[in-house]
């Protein structure tokens, strides 16, 4: 069973727990976009929900679709946001940011009454920071010293895109893909990061998940 398959059911698998006359956060990411597709076919059914993007792409993905779009301003409480994660721990604690929305996915994750995460299974790791690079979004100016403080923290970065052809964000800020050695104190990192002058935001999401659903080989797997 194909890696595409994975993600498919266990985004499908959310996109049951959404109710009608609800607002719903919308992530990003490869994950999420089966839910997206999913969603707008239940919208073309009749459902009736508010979608808030978490990214300029998935905006696009969900206009596409035909999916019913607002902002925080207008809808400042979601019921349910569906997400993805680059790594996942069994405190179903996070690292996200590798479709570079980390810091809109975290204000909406903050704005959210529940929060569902949808992963293939080589997502979920014993240790955060072990199989993936923890992204930090900081701004554009002087980041060369902004990153000289986190690596202090972290040891090694890459400029994501590198010097000659950064990534940008959504946000018109740039991201630093942190190699960490293991981070088994995420909370603590998390807030060690963002005290970091020129930081906006990183990739550790602690205690914001309420349940993890796993796409495997064998079916759907819920951690909660
Ligand atoms: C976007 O910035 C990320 O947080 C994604 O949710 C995360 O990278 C998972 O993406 P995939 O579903 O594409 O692996």
């Amino acid at each position: 069973m194909n890696t595409e398959h994975l993600k498919k059911i266990a985004a499908e698998k959310a996109t049951e727990e959404v109710r009608d006359g609800t607002v719903v956060g919308l992530g990003t990411g490869s994950t999420v976009y089966y839910a997206l597709l999913k969603l707008g076919t239940m919208v073309r059914d009749g459902l009736n929900i508010i979608g808030i993007p978490t990214s300029d792409g998935t905006e696009k993905i969900a206009i596409e679709q035909g999916i019913p779009l607002s902002t925080l301003a207008s809808h400042p409480v979601i019921e349910l946001t569906i997400d993805g994660a680059d790594e996942v721990d069994a405190h179903l604690n996070l690292i996200k940011g590798g479709g570079a929305a980390l810091v809109r996915e975290k204000i909406i994750a903050n704005a959210s009454k529940r929060i569902l995460i949808v992963v293939d299974e080589s997502k979920v790791s014993r240790v955060l920071g072990t199989s993936f690079a923890l992204p930090v979004e900081i701004v554009r100016f002087g980041w060369e010293a902004t990153q000289r403080e986190v690596n202090n923290i972290c040891g090694k970065s890459d400029l994501r895109g590198g010097i000659e052809n950064p990534l940008i964000t959504d946000n018109g800020n740039y991201i630093l893909d942190c190699h960490f050695d293991g981070i088994p104190e995420p909370e603590k990192i998390e807030l060690q990061l963002n005290n970091v002058p020129g930081v906006v935001e990183n990739g550790i999401f602690v205690n914001r998940a309420d349940k993890v659903i796993i796409g495997t080989p064998t079916g759907i797997q819920y951690m909660e």
